[in-house]
């Protein structure tokens, strides 16, 4: 078996860290999303991975590289615009051949790995499978109608009305099948090849597509909103490991991460949350449901539910939750007024 991990697409909604970085490497507790799937990979035996990649295609490289540290052997597919997700399987057919793979969007994470689902697949045989997940609002997902026996019979894309409550979950597995399928496809009304559409064509002809519910934690990290629900979640389940320097008036309670040479004086860090490598916190309060990255400094502020990329400065701060901080990018105290410098796309909440 092969993967394809789908690491292009436009971010829209991760604006503005898209504008300068792809999405798939956002951290969420101080990992890139990408790196998370990758390692799920690795974990169900597959070695052979085709990512494909749009615009973000350095970055993405420079991230991952030829795969070997992660134990896998990446190879680069470039899709010239993101005209979707069966799009992605056509540009990939000669990487692919006539092998199964699984399908993987690198946006997603899937908290508790996709061995069980691999082994169902294996077991069963269907000429697909996905995975799904119960949503009480399935309007903004692929939603599949299954029947008792996991048997997939319709899908639709975002649909205003959906027919079921089963989102579909970014992971795939497929068969050679697929190919015909994504063939003749035309563009949906919002001008994608919808891998739905795909699928759909695939049960209309007969094929066997089946659909296992994921029971572990699974989140689209498409927004902003979304990257820190995921953050809290992950953050939830990392090790206790303090390999910094944390002083003699610093105290800790709960799971805390501080990384090798990050410096921690005379603050409070309530876990869970993780500080990464070479930050300097000073003087501050660090709550639950933080990710500090590498080379951050936080002074004499109060930070939580929030996630800070790496070499971003906070000093001064009262009070910052449910905020993503960009690279290198600096916050700061200035009184009563408000003092912004706000990017493309930016959104910012102060108080009133
Ligand atoms: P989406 O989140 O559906 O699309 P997007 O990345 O363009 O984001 P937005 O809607 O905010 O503009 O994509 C899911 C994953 O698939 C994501 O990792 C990007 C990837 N992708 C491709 O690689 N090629 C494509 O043509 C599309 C549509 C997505």
């Amino acid at each position: 078996m092969k993967a394809l991990v789908l690491s292009g697409g436009l971010g829209t909604r991760l604006r503005p860290f898209t504008h300068s970085m792809a999405k798939q490497l956002v951290p969420v507790a101080n990992k890139p999303v990408l790196q998370h799937c990758l390692e799920n990979i690795r974990q169900i035996g597959v070695e052979e991975v085709g990512v494909v990649v749009g615009d973000r295609a350095a970055d993405i490289r420079a991230a991952i590289g030829d795969g070997s540290d992660l134990g896998l052997r990446v190879t680069y597919i470039h899709q010239e615009q993101p005209l979707g997700l069966a799009h992605c399987v056509q540009v990939a057919q000669d990487f692919l051949g006539d092998d199964d793979f699984v399908m993987y969007l690198g946006d997603n994470v899937l908290a508790d790995g996709i061995t069980a689902a691999a082994a169902t697949f294996e077991q069963r045989r269907p000429d697909a499978q996905l995975l799904v997940v119960k949503v009480p609002d399935p309007r903004q997902y692929g939603v599949a109608v299954i029947d008792r026996d996991h048997v997939v019979r319709a899908l639709a894309e975002k649909p205003a009305v959906p027919r079921s409550d089963l989102a579909i979950v970014g992971v795939y597995f497929f068969t050679a099948a697929i190919h015909d399928a994504v063939r003749d496809l035309r563009p949906s009304a919002r001008g994608e090849l919808e891998i739905t559409d795909a699928l759909q064509v695939m049960v209309d002809g007969g094929k066997l597509v089946t659909a296992e519910e994921y029971t572990g934690y699974w989140k689209d990290t498409g927004s902003a909103d979304e990257l820190l629900e995921c953050n809290r979640a992950l953050l939830e389940r990392i090790t206790p490991a303090v390999h910094g320097d944390v002083d003699a008036e610093s105290t800790t309670f709960g799971t805390v991460v501080v990384e090798a040479g990050a410096v921690v004086t005379r603050s409070r860090l309530v876990g869970p949350l993780v500080v990464g490598a070479g930050s300097v916190i000073t003087g501050s309060y660090l709550g639950p449901s933080t990710s500090v990255g590498n080379g951050c400094v936080v002074t004499d502020s109060h930070v939580e539910d929030s996630i800070l990329l790496e070499g971003s400065d906070v000093n001064g701060v009262r009070e910052l939750r449910g905020s993503i901080i960009g690279r290198w990018a600096r916050v700061s105290a200035t009184g009563e007024q408000h003092s912004l410098v706000i990017g493309d796309h930016a959104s910012a909440e102060v108080a009133a």
